[in-house]
């Protein structure tokens, strides 16, 4: 029989309960949900009552529930900032941990962690969820068989479609840097890990533009209101709260979907709607309620935001390959495409377009379908492509003691290319992503 570990969720929000809770819940022959901590009532009341979950296990006070350890591991989940000294707390306990990303945006704090886990010695799995995604597992297959021969250069485009960068990163958690992280850790944490992954090298230097461009008082329209609810644009601006969270809508956010209003009304109960609002069920009203009444209704040109919509980033590994990334708020769809060249063919995946496509110079083309490579993971559940799932189901071989395709230390090195880049674009110079 499997052994089942038991695991404590540090944050139940967003990330916690509905990706990696929701999961182990699911995984009851692998995993017990012990404790819930969280310094929102609300947030605990949702998980205590979807996990059946006793009072006495659920912590309103991180303190109190980090005084001594409660079951095999622990996932943190709170905001990103406050992961660090969680984590080093939790490995001196001597949990296992499942760590949100990204780690800390304080390069001091990675090295901190990392010492710490090499005294206490307990795992951390960094929550680099894409690595587990099939699609992207299948690229890295792709590219070790050496069918394209060497890869010589990298072309990555990160869509974050205009509702998600109005969502998350104008108006929500992470649309001020001091506050959380600056984007290109926040949303692009898992293409610089994935960067390195696939480049199979460190990388050496990077070069980054990027800023504000149109997020800003400059650019609200005449006479609009600071919000949503009061502004005469309500109906009109495509950034309007009312518009995104309670329009009936005839197609889905994600992709050009047909929509009934069965669908509609059933969307509206996910993410990103239950982010803006914690009562069950949702309705028009209450998130009509919710929007009014926090961030999410703000205007999107007066969101004291100062996260960029674009950046580019150009990279040169230590084995000589180089790369592009262009993070983008201006799209319609969400999803990532990218090409390989390599000297003997190209390898290109685009998400949205549900493709990927192996050619061999000479010889040929063959295509795959991304929706197809995610139909098993899929059919436990969509986040990050199936990548959610399969992270929690690998969390659990690493809590048996297998090795998993990465590491603490592989994790870090994305986080530096990332802090890098970012100096980069506020010093207008390349900058080395390791100190000389
Ligand atoms: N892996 C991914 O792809 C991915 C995607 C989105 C977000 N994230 C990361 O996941 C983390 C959580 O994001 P989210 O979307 O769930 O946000 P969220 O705001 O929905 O959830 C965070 C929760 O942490 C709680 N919290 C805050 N401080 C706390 C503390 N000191 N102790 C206990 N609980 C505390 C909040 O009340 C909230 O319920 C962030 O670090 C974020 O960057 C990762």
């Amino acid at each position: 029989m499997n052994k089942i570990f038991t695991v404590s969720i540090l944050g139940c929000g967003s990330r916690g309960r509905e990706a990696y809770g929701k999961n182990f819940y699911l995984l009851k022959d692998k995993f017990k949900i012990e404790c819930l901590c969280d310094i929102n009532p609300k947030q605990i009341d949702l998980a205590k009552k979807a996990w059946d979950i006793p009072d006495e296990n659920c912590f309103l006070s991180p303190e109190e529930f980090l005084k001594e350890k409660r079951s095999d591991a622990l996932v943190i989940a709170n905001q990103d900032r406050d992961h660090v000294d969680v984590c080093i707390r939790a490995l001196e306990l001597g949990y296992d941990v499942l760590l949100e990303k990204p780690i800390t945006p304080i390069e001091e704090d990675l090295y901190r962690l990392l010492e710490a886990q090499k005294k206490y010695g307990g795992k951390v799995v960094v929550c680099h969820v894409l690595r587990y995604a099939p699609a992207f597992v299948k690229i890295k297959e792709i590219l070790n068989t050496g069918k394209i021969g060497k890869v010589v250069c990298i072309d990555w485009i990160e869509q974050v479609a205009y509702w998600h960068q109005a969502h998350s990163f104008v108006r929500g958690n992470w649309h001020s840097e001091e506050e959380t992280s600056p984007m290109i850790l926040a949303k692009c944490c898992h293409d610089l890990d994935l960067l390195q992954y696939y480049a199979d090298s460190k990388c050496d230097t990077v070069y980054s533009v990027g800023d504000v461009s149109f997020f800003k008082p400059e650019n609200k329209p005449e006479g609009a209101s600071d919000r949503c609810q009061t502004c005469k644009y309500i109906n009109d601006c495509v950034y309007s709260a009312e518009r995104l969270y309670c329009a009936k809508r005839d197609y889905d956010f994600d992709r050009l979907e047909p929509l009934t209003k069965e669908k509609d009304d059933e969307r509206k109960q996910g993410w990103p709607f239950n982010v803006v609002d914690l009562s069950r069920p949702i309705t028009d009203e209450s998130i009509r309620k919710a929007y009014e009444s926090s961030n999410y209704g703000k205007c999107v040109f007066e969101a004291d935001n100062d996260v960029v919509d674009n950046q580019t980033v150009v990279m040169k590994f230590e084995n000589g390959i180089t790369a592009n990334l262009v993070m983008t708020g201006f799209t319609q769809f969400p999803g990532r495409k990218m090409t390989f060249h390599g000297t003997h063919g190209e390898v290109e995946m685009d998400e949205e377009n549900d493709y990927i496509r192996i050619s061999v110079y000479g010889k040929g083309t063959e295509f795959l379908s991304v929706k197809e490579l995610m139909r098993d993971a899929l059919k436990e559940d969509f986040g990050h492509g199936g990548g959610d799932v399969m992270l929690v189901r690998d969390f659990y071989k690493a809590l048996c003691g297998e090795e998993l395709e990465t590491s603490l230390e592989r994790s870090i090195e994305s986080h530096l290319m990332g802090l890098a880049a970012e100096k980069s674009r506020k010093s207008g110079n390349a900058c080395k992503v390791h100190k000389e």
